[in-house]
């Protein structure tokens, strides 16, 4: 594996998810072949790469969506799936997993938002089931988020009667109403019509601005070059570059990036 290291990656800030050498098969086809990487707390972590290359399954093993086979994954200094104890390694039950990933919000290409609740109820749901909010302070915090993302003149409509924009949208305000440590997005731009593409772009612009750990996977070059601190192109389940956006993007290393980019630049 050829790899150009992050020009800046000093140990400022602390690492929000490390990689050490993460292997990820199903059956007996390997997705994931030893992935090395580190995400700064605070940091814009752009992530791209074809279709195929393990990007998805790299996210759901970060949000203990998928175990990994070899290995370690840390998310805030902490080992995603297991304990450590001295030098051995517990496995955690299903009800630790799920405390965990209540810290990490994840935004999907398909909004995945529940038909039938309005806006404002799509995002007052999980602090109130999951977190025991009462209802009026969930309804106040969700009203606040839908400000944030622009749309709290919608809070009352259902899914059906907004745009994949708006929905994009009000995704993104239910992520952040569990107060997540760390966002994770998958193509969260890729199923809406390009005129839609900048509202969504431009509250994940925010988003960052307000200092938010985003991990990004996305087609959006414009996006990872401006918003981006650090950029990875993977291809087949490995890292094969990664360093500052604007270096990678404008000036490429490797052949296979560079033969990438040609294709969606
Ligand atoms: N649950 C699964 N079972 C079997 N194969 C899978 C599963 N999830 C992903 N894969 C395979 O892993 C590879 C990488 O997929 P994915 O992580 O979705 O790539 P990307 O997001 O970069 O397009 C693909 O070949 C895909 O078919
Ligand atoms: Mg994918």
């Amino acid at each position: 594996m050829t790899q150009t290291s992050t020009a800046d990656s000093t140990a400022a800030s602390p690492a929000m998810v490390k990689a050490e050498g993460v292997h990820k098969s199903f059956g007996s086809v390997e997705v994931l072949k030893g992935i090395d990487l580190e995400v700064r707390s605070g940091e814009v972590f752009c992530l791209i790469g074809p279709s195929g290359s393990g990007k998805s399954t790299f996210l759901r093993c970060i949000n203990h969506l998928e175990k990994i086979n070899a290995g370690r994954l840390y998310v805030d200094g902490e080992l995603v799936g297991y304990r450590q104890k001295g030098d051995k390694l517990y496995e955690l039950k299903d009800s630790e997993v799920a405390l965990k990933r209540r810290d990490i919000g994840m935004v999907f290409q398909r909004f995945n938002l529940f038909p039938h609740m309005t806006a404002v109820e799509n995002v007052m749901e999980a602090p109130i089931q999951v977190k025991g909010l009462r209802r009026a302070e969930a309804h106040l915090r969700a009203m606040d988020l839908l400000e944030r993302v622009g749309l709290a003149d919608k809070a009352g409509n259902y899914p059906s009667q907004l745009s994949g924009g708006q929905q994009q949208r009000v995704a993104i305000a239910r992520a952040l109403a569990m107060d997540p440590k760390l966002m994770l997005f998958d193509e969260p731009t890729s199923a809406l019509d390009p005129e839609l593409v900048g509202d969504v772009l431009d509250v994940m612009r925010d988003l960052a601005e307000s200092g938010m750990t985003m991990v990004v996977v996305t087609h959006e070059m414009g996006f990872a070059r401006e918003v981006g601190d650090s950029l990875v192109f993977m291809d087949g389940g490995v890292v094969v570059e990664s360093g500052n956006p604007r270096d990678v993007l404008t000036n490429p290393q490797q052949e296979r990036t560079q033969s990438f980019l040609s294709k969606v630049l």
